[in-house]
């Protein structure tokens, strides 16, 4: 039955032609997708051009027709512009970087954001120009990592100017909504903010742009991925099965779109007890190296759980400025001139 309804509908669609470009609104066309369940009808008409009236017309006519189908109780058409979006950002992806590294997690809280940080410096302290750009939307934690909240001014082009500090370029949402605003924004939103961070942005040329994704696989993070300029993906996880189960979706994203992934990194490995001085294997031992063996690509190593590097995330002060003589921050250095030397 469902299957019925869907070819009447698209008997509908198909005497309508795209107002941009001219193809027949039918299921070959990327531009229509149409769901019919329980009754219900959701076409979704995809707008190529920044004038969406002539889709209204479509919209209007193609509603009073589906509504006449027999098991048809509602319907509902939505006219997007994502593809727009989504070719323009790609089209779009303007940044004077040799290296484009996206630091990428399946889950939220594994520390992504803390080695995309310390990565960022370490590579700065190699001699490197480092832009450090926060895509992570939902839940920006770059301002604070990098002890700096102000507002980014314009310069005469109407470009944002980065935020400069610790001598890397950074850019994020952060900067711009405030403290507690919640970021309640739908897809074509996210796809414009980050365009946004991209292009609105004066870079400046680059060695490396580091980019903190979001956690997940979402619309977002494959669209970036699919940029081609991406030199390769970092996937920071914790050694934990939970956490490398999602880990294991964004290596088969990165793969999908043929994003190389320069290596794992295990976060919170383990602690070090003051008392005993021992290695306490809070979250399961070796996972996310065994995982790297599994996929074949590098494990650049592991990183303790340590409440210094806690505290100097909180404080704004990345451990690699802090005490960059320190264990984790050879670490962080070590990766980094490991990484500088495959690039
Ligand atoms: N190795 C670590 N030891 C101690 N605390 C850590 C470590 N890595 C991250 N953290 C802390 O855990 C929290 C989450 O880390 P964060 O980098 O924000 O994760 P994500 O970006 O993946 O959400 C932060 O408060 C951070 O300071
Ligand atoms: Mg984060």
């Amino acid at each position: 039955m469902s299957d019925e309804i869907l070819s009447l509908i698209y008997t509908f669609s198909r005497k309508f032609n795209d107002p941009n470009t001219n193809l027949a609104f039918e299921p070959k066309n990327k531009n229509i997708s149409a769901v019919f369940k329980n009754g219900n009808v959701n076409v979704a008409l995809s707008v190529s051009s920044k004038n969406d009236e002539p889709y209204k017309d479509i919209s209007r006519l193609l509603r009073k027709n589906i509504e006449q189908i027999p098991g048809v109780l509602s319907v509902n058409i939505i006219i997007t512009s994502n593809t727009k979006i989504k070719n323009d950002f790609e089209k779009k992806f303007q940044i004077d970087a040799k290296n484009i590294i996206a630091i990428a997690s399946g889950k939220g809280g594994v520390g992504k954001s803390t080695f995309a940080v310390n990565l960022s410096v370490a590579l700065q302290s190699l001699g490197m120009r480092v832009g450090l750009l926060d895509a992570d939307i939902y839940g920006p934690s770059i301002p604070r990592m990098i002890g700096f909240g102000k507002k980014p001014e314009m310069n005469s082009d109407k470009k944002l100017i980065p935020i400069e500090n610790y001598n890397l370029k950074c850019m994020s949402i952060g900067f711009i909504l405030e403290d507690d605003a919640p970021t309640i924004w739908r897809g074509p939103m996210v796809m414009k903010a980050l365009e946004q961070m991209f292009n609105g942005v004066d870079w400046g040329k680059l060695d490396y742009l580091i980019i903190d994704l979001p956690p997940g696989t979402g619309d977002a993070q494959l669209t970036l991925a699919q940029s081609s300029k991406l030199s390769g993906s970092i996937i920071v996880s914790t050694p934990q099965d939970v956490a490398l189960a999602d880990a294991r979706k964004g290596i088969n994203m990165f793969k999908k779109v043929n994003v190389d992934i320069l290596g794992i990194v295990e976060n919170m490995s383990y602690f070090i007890c003051d008392n005993c001085n021992e290695q306490h294997f809070i979250f399961s031992k070796d996972g996310a190296k065994k995982e790297a063996e599994k996929f074949k690509v590098p494990f650049l190593g592991n990183i303790p759980i340590d409440k210094r590097l806690r505290e100097q995330s909180d404080e704004g002060i990345p451990a690699c400025i802090d005490n960059p003589d320190g264990e984790i921050s050879k670490q962080f250095i070590t990766i980094a001139k490991e990484l500088n030397q495959r690039l």
